[in-house]
């Protein structure tokens, strides 16, 4: 016996891996699914590449103002496959946006958003914002001209709101401009806060699409 099935054995021995094992791998797939119902496989493929890239990232970029630029410039030139990782998660983070917009709007017109996966719809919707905003705060985060005037832009925006805007815009920036304490806080919403966010959101919106199974055409 080779070394994978002893421990296979070993493992469902103690936790009885064997039968739910089996359930998930032998369960039919609907004849009515095609490719489209791959969009959103592929969304969740992105964010395990953006979690993987992510925190390897993390390992060499310094969140202070004096130091960002500088560590983003040593990991393209001098750590190993720097450029490579940098840039597979800065393409990826695109790719993630384009798809889970493509998800939402197959969704959308085969109106599976109609009871009872309206739960599933609503989750949906936040981890689309959670996933923009995921771009948004990583976008400062190399504090170069780009980062700058791009976040510049947005705080703007944000500020443009009636009522709440200038507080939005205070809140973002952590003061009056983009400074040190932009970056703080940018820097927690990326690796703390959104992350967090997001793990929860996915789990709802898995959990329910387990229980319901996929929709069936109208
Ligand atoms: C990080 C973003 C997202 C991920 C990883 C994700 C993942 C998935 C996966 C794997 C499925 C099952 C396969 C499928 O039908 O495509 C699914 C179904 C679904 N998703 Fe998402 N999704 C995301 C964002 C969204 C958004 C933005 C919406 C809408 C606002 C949405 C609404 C739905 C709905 C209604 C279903 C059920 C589809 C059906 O039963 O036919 N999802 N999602």
């Amino acid at each position: 016996m080779d070394i994978a099935a002893r421990a296979f054995r070993y493992l469902d021995r103690r936790y009885r891996l064997r039968e739910p094992l089996e359930y998930q791998l032998n369960k039919r797939i609907p004849a009515h699914l095609n490719w489209t119902n791959c969009f959103g496989g592929i969304t969740f493929v992105c964010f395990a590449v953006q979690a993987l890239t992510g925190i390897l990232l993390a390992f060499y970029y310094k969140p202070t103002l004096p130091e960002a630029y500088q560590s983003v410039l040593r990991i393209m030139e001098e750590v190993p496959f720097g450029a490579f990782v940098r840039g597979l998660h800065a393409w990826t983070a695109n790719v993630m946006i384009f798809m889970a917009t493509l998800h939402m709007l197959k969704v959308f017109f085969i109106s599976a958003y109609r009871p009872p996966r309206e739960f599933t719809w609503v989750s949906g919707v936040f981890l689309f914002f959670v996933t923009v905003t995921f771009g948004f705060s990583g976008y400062l985060l190399p504090m170069n001209q780009l980062a700058y005037w791009a976040t510049t832009v947005g705080a703007e925006i944000a500020g443009a709101f009636p009522f709440v805007g200038e507080y939005a815009r205070l809140f973002l920036l952590g003061g009056g401009k983009i400074g040190g304490e932009t970056l703080t806080r940018f820097y927690a919403l990326h690796v703390l806060v959104l992350p967090a966010a997001i793990i929860v959101l996915l789990a709802a919106h898995f959990s329910m699409i387990r229980r319901q199974g996929i929709s069936e055409p109208l």
